[in-house]
């Protein structure tokens, strides 16, 4: 089994890994090590801070061996194929992550892996950002059906799977991004076959009103350099702010996977206010992975 798009997860997975989450949060240092000498490679093509660091110490703390590979410095830079370096490290180590440019690329990962891979970030899909999310909702929300989620911004990566996401557990998604920057065609119409019934607009205070959990990403993500003067035009008023929360009520929180550009996508006054669940979230990101790697590679 695999993890490469949130949508690989039935909705009772999902919730059985989010209790999980909630109970390895629970013992943080006597959980035992189902992970022992089991070892993971963590592929990177791209920077991170969360996913490299919250990985690393999971399978650490659940008694295994992560192996940090920077993509460049594996022979894959220099032209070996991605399915001669997943047959390989398969026969190493007990499961593969990777944060990649193209989605392809985990795909492609997978298929010719014989260890579980979890994509850790591609231009299409974050899932273990997502299940962090959906951990950091329930611990504030008491349940998630139903549960009304705007996303302020790009229709990127991270908007993909929280999409799917929404689809799956029945929450009621609208989001909120300028023409020519909304999820892609293919998202949508997967979310509608798992039963989701997402909403895109134009207009941020159309999403966020009377919204349970606002939510934004970066206006420029990783890879999207080139056209960082044309995003920072358009995507002036996609901000979590106090205006946009306040029309969402005092009851709201808001996400943000981060890193984040305070002033840009989001406010100091937010991302230090009492409604901000991002640091939470962020910690999440350690108590999911050991939840999916406990799951995937025991
Ligand atoms: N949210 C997230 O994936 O952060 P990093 O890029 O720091 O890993
Ligand atoms: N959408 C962002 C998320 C970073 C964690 C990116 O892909 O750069």
């Amino acid at each position: 089994m695999n993890l490469i798009s949130i949508s690989d997860l039935s909705r009772e997975e999902i919730l059985r890994l989010i209790e999980s989450s909630e109970a390895f949060r629970a013992r943080r240092s006597e959980h035992g090590t189902p992970l022992a000498k089991k070892s993971l490679a963590m592929i990177f093509e791209k920077p991170s801070t969360r996913t490299r660091v919250s990985l690393e110490i999971a399978a650490a703390e659940l008694g295994g061996h992560p192996i940090y590979l920077s993509a460049g410095e594996l022979q894959l830079g220099r032209g070996e194929t991605i399915a001669d370096t997943a047959r390989v490290l398969s026969r190493y180590v007990h499961g593969i992550t990777a944060r990649v440019f193209s989605h392809n690329t985990v795909v492609q990962l997978a298929r010719f892996a014989s260890v579980p891979v979890v994509n850790a970030l591609s231009d299409f899909e974050h899932p273990l950002q997502i299940l962090a999310d959906l951990q950091t909702m329930s611990q504030k929300f008491s349940k998630l059906e139903g549960l009304k989620v705007a996303w302020i911004g790009d229709g990127n990566n991270v908007c993909n799977s929280m999409i799917l996401a929404a689809a799956i557990l029945g929450m009621d998604i609208t989001v909120a991004s300028p023409q020519g920057y909304q999820p892609k065609a293919r998202i949508l119409e997967q979310a509608k076959s798992l039963g989701g019934w997402p909403k895109v607009v134009v207009e941020p205070d159309e999403a966020a009103s009377g919204a349970d959990v606002l939510v934004t990403d970066t206006w420029v993500s990783m890879g999207d350099e080139a056209q960082e003067a044309e995003r920072l035009r358009v995507f002036g008023k996609y901000q979590l702010n106090s205006r946009i929360m306040e029309l969402a009520g005092p009851e709201a929180i808001a996400l943000h996977c981060l890193p984040a550009h305070r002033g840009q996508e989001i406010t100091d006054e937010v991302m230090d206010g009492p409604q901000s669940a991002v640091f939470d979230e962020a910690e999440n990101r350690l108590h999911t992975s050991k939840a999916v790697m406990a799951w995937l590679m025991r």
